[in-house]
């Protein structure tokens, strides 16, 4: 068959298809043969349809070969559609030309296998359909992201991922030999988007973040997709209302663009539309009040850890913003509360039904003088951050801006137990291969 004019699968179930030929090509998912009849199931990037191909037709020799297709091999199919109603979706192809295009090798996965041996065959596990699910509601969760930034004028920028500095923290970040200095990998884009924000005012960028924690859990990646965006002008409520409008909007378009999906993963796709703005905002320390009366041994200045996160939206449907936590809780740059020195405008929004952080947000610290003081006690060099100071030496204004753990968010969105089902190729502290 020549390479040009073939159709999608999802053709094969137009409405006008019914009787027509149709050229089809793709991976095979099922295959088996009997009484001189071969069943396929053939899949591209558009669905996948149940196949049929009688050996008086094919003849002996195109019969025999694509007999011999193993599953995920890869085969091309001229043939008619027809009514069948054994067959999922009501169609199938009859086949009048099978060609085999790599016959493949006994592919190794099949059901029953353990989490290891499945994280070990990832390269070749990401063609189940659960992963294909994921990934197109990851995809759509991203193109809905930028839909939104596209019309609230927020541009997107390429910040560098090899740098001088560590920025959240220097025990977490990955060090590696830059030419005989020490280079790091990026924890976060902040700094640099910072930097943007004084020629472009409304930024963001969607780059990988990295952090050397050996936290084994099932949120924790150490390589992560961080969506993150930089607001000039911006105040704290005007932060929070802009997340919640984020989230809101980039929810109900995945969940009116992959209902299908959803619904397989088991999310109805209606608990992501039933989420509107505004989410519940309560303080750090009324979130400590909630905890105590839960039983958790917490005071003023106790880190919320997964598990006092979990406790406080464990039955909530709606995201939860916890704001004004302690500042030595948080970063150096996060900008002092005025009426309040202990603590700083800063809100982590935690997913509903228990999922924890999913985005970190803050108003950043204007005074040059505070920031060299909490620079000074996260026992870094100012030196370092001389050109970040910078930024509050030349226009300095006000400004605020967040990060969003995309992993986190569809871990979420997908009920998944692991954060590692949201990415291809996770990368934890005990696997970087492959
Ligand atoms: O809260 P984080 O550490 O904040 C920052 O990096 C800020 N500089 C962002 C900013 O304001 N521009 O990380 C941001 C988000 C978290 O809320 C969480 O959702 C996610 O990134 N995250 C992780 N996701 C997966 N694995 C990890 N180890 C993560 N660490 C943070
Ligand atoms: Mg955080």
């Amino acid at each position: 068959m020549s390479a040009a004019a073939f159709d999608p699968v999802a053709r094969a179930f137009a409405p006008d298809a019914l009787g027509t030929t149709v050229r089809v090509r793709g991976w095979v998912l099922r295959t088996r043969s009997s009484g001189g009849i071969l069943f396929l199931v053939l899949r591209d990037r558009t669905g996948s349809v149940q196949v049929t191909g009688r050996r008086d037709v094919l003849g002996d020799e195109a019969f025999t070969a694509a007999e011999h297709v193993q599953i995920e091999g890869a085969v091309a199919v001229e043939g008619t559609v027809a009514e069948d109603r054994r067959a999922p979706e009501g169609r199938e192809v009859r086949a009048s030309r099978v060609e085999v295009i790599d016959t493949g090798e006994p592919f190794p996965i099949f059901t029953g296998q353990t989490e290891e041996f499945l994280l070990d065959q990832r390269h070749l596990a990401i063609r189940s359909q659960e992963s294909v699910a994921i990934f197109r509601v990851k995809a759509e969760l991203l193109r809905a992201f930028r839909e939104f930034f596209d019309a609230e004028d927020v541009l997107e920028m390429t910040p560098p991922i090899l740098t001088g500095n560590a920025a959240e923290g220097g025990s977490e970040a990955f060090q590696f030999d830059y030419f005989g200095k020490p280079g790091y990998l990026s924890q976060t884009a902040q700094l640099y988007l910072e930097a943007l924000l004084f020629p472009h005012e409304r930024v963001y960028a969607l780059t990988p973040s990295f952090r050397a924690e050996k936290s084994r859990t099932p949120r924790h990646l150490t390589e992560f997709l961080n969506l993150e965006i930089e607001l000039a002008w911006c105040d704290f409520s005007g932060l929070l209302d802009f997340i919640e409008r984020m989230m809101v909007d980039a929810l109900h378009k995945v969940a009116e663009r992959r209902a299908k999906e959803l619904t397989a993963l088991g999310r109805p796709p209606g608990e992501l539309l039933a989420i509107r703005a505004p989410f519940e905002r309560i303080r750090y320390a009324e979130a400590i009040d909630r905890l105590s009366k839960l039983g958790f041994p917490v005071h003023f200045g106790s880190d919320l850890g997964t598990a006092e996160e979990r406790a406080l939206t464990l039955e909530m449907s709606s995201p939860l913003f916890v704001t004004h936590y302690p500042r030595d809780l948080k970063a150096f740059y996060m900008f002092q509360t005025r009426d309040d020195p202990r603590t700083v405008d800063a809100a982590d929004l935690l997913g509903p039904e228990g999922y924890g952080e999913i985005v970190g947000a803050s108003c950043r610290e204007t005074d040059i003088a505070r920031l060299k003081e909490r620079i000074g006690q996260i026992g870094a060099r100012t030196e370092e951050y001389e050109w970040y100071l910078d930024l509050r030496r030349h226009g300095n204004v006000p400004h605020a801006g967040f990060g969003l753990g995309v992993e986190r968010v569809v871990r979420w969105m997908l009920r998944r137990e692991h954060i590692r089902d949201t990415t291809p190729f996770p990368r934890t502290p005990s696997r970087h291969t492959p």
